[in-house]
């Protein structure tokens, strides 16, 4: 089957001294919790890992607050629900992967904590596939319960298009397009996935500071040292 290899879009993350866009991850975010977190889990997130990164402290304690957790037993044996706490991971949304199933068609959506990681083009991938729904190419045809997106491998994908204009409100009033939605959730995943990002280009750019500041002594030492030699 032909599949299209998605095109490199201008993340601003790219590049040796780039960090991720912290708006855009707060924003990613959003769409994850109001849109994909219906049929997707993030088991390796908690809410604390958002501390930080997008939220302040007291904001992704309100997150985690608002979402329900089973816990116990208590003393008395009994399993109870409780308010999630920053140290709670994200709430999946199914009991199970027979229910996860039989809730899509049988299709299984994948947890989407390492999902950039697992896709070979990346992010790039991410941003394709959710705005690349459209109507099949004359003689294609999609097998019932699946849908046309020329990015997903065999041009059928048993996830219907998630994103349309003002599928969220964001919280900082940008408009949301449904590529804006995308660009965001996109960041966020890669984020998710790669969450020593910032600081590994941080570092690195440390030693290249330290290594030229202290190159040229380094030289000079080297010289002094073995001038008697020559
Ligand atoms: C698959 C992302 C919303 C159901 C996927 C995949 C990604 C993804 C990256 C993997 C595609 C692949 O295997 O290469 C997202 C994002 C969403 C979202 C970012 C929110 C913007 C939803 C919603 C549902 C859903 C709301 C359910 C109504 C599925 C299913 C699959 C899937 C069933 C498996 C598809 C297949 O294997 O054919 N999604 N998704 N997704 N998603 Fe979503």
């Amino acid at each position: 089957d032909e599949v299209l290899h998605p095109p490199a879009y201008a993340w601003e993350h790219i590049g040796p001294f780039q960090k991720f866009d912290a708006r855009a991850i707060r924003r990613g975010y959003e769409v994850y919790k109001n849109v994909c977190s219906s049929c997707h889990s993030m088991k390796f997130l908690h809410y604390r890992n958002l501390v930080g990164v997008a939220f302040t402290e007291d904001e992704a304690k309100i997150l985690a607050a608002d979402t329900e957790v089973e816990d116990g037993p208590n003393d008395e044996g009994e399993m109870f629900t409780r308010p999630g706490r920053l140290s709670d991971k994200f709430p999946d949304p199914y009991a199970n992967e027979e229910a996860a199933r039989y809730a899509n068609n049988g299709a299984l959506p994948p947890d989407l904590s390492c999902v950039v990681k697992a896709r070979e083009a990346k992010e790039d991938y991410i941003f394709a596939l959710l705005t690349g729904y459209r109507d099949p190419p004359d003689g294609v045809v999609v097998r019932e319960g699946l849908h046309y997106n020329p990015y997903f491998t065999g041009g059928g994908i048993a996830m219907a298009r998630a994103l349309y204009d003002g599928g969220v409100d964001y919280d900082d009033g940008t408009p949301a397009t449904t590529s804006q939605m995308a660009k965001d959730v996109s960041v966020f995943l890669t984020w998710a996935s790669n969450p020593e990002h910032d600081v590994k280009k941080q570092w690195g750019s440390h030693m290249l500071m330290t290594l030229a500041v202290f190159t040229p002594f380094i030289i000079w030492f080297k010289r002094f040292r073995f001038s008697p030699y020559k």
